[in-house]
């Protein structure tokens, strides 16, 4: 799985006012699977959902799956801390991130949904409708799975290069 050159530009372009703020940056403290942060898998979600909708040629708004996907474990805690507040992450963190994305960066109705919708089938009654928050979808579990059973080795996965 690998994205050409002008197509990592591209995404750049997409995500440059959120990938390098400071908000975005913190979910580098916090653990997501195995030893990648929250925001390394983020990024990998980006760049598996980015070669998803080109490589089966779906035709999608690029800068709301660009940056729905950037955003959708947006939530900004470490969900291992045993906080009562975190016992219902999994169903709970897409409504955080989706009000965090909304607090600090300018999403649309579309990046809403991508966020809303990516635990689906947990959060069953956010389903996604859109191409793009089904490629989010998928993409998050795919990278979800290979970032806990690669990531066991101490080292960084990078899933799309
Ligand atoms: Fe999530
Ligand atoms: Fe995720």
């Amino acid at each position: 799985m690998r994205l050409a050159s002008s197509e990592r530009e591209r995404l750049r372009e997409l995500l440059k006012d959120c990938i390098e703020s400071r908000e975005a940056l913190r979910m580098k403290k916090y653990v997501q699977h195995g030893t990648i942060s929250t925001y390394d898998h983020c990024r990998n979600v980006v760049r598996v959902s980015y070669w998803l909708s080109r490589r089966l040629r779906i035709r999608v708004d690029e800068r709301a799956l660009a940056r729905g996907a950037f955003l959708h474990d947006f939530y900004l805690y470490d969900w291992h801390d045993k906080d009562p507040s975190h016992r219902l992450h999994g169903f709970s963190h897409p409504g955080q991130a989706c009000a965090n994305a909304r607090r600090y960066f300018k999403i649309g109705k579309k990046e809403a949904e991508i966020i809303r919708c990516h635990m689906w089938p947990l959060t069953l009654r956010h389903m996604p409708r859109s191409r793009e928050a089904l490629i989010v979808c998928a993409a998050d579990k795919y990278c979800s799975l290979l970032e806990t059973f690669l990531g066991r080795g101490g080292k960084g996965v990078r899933i799309c290069g």
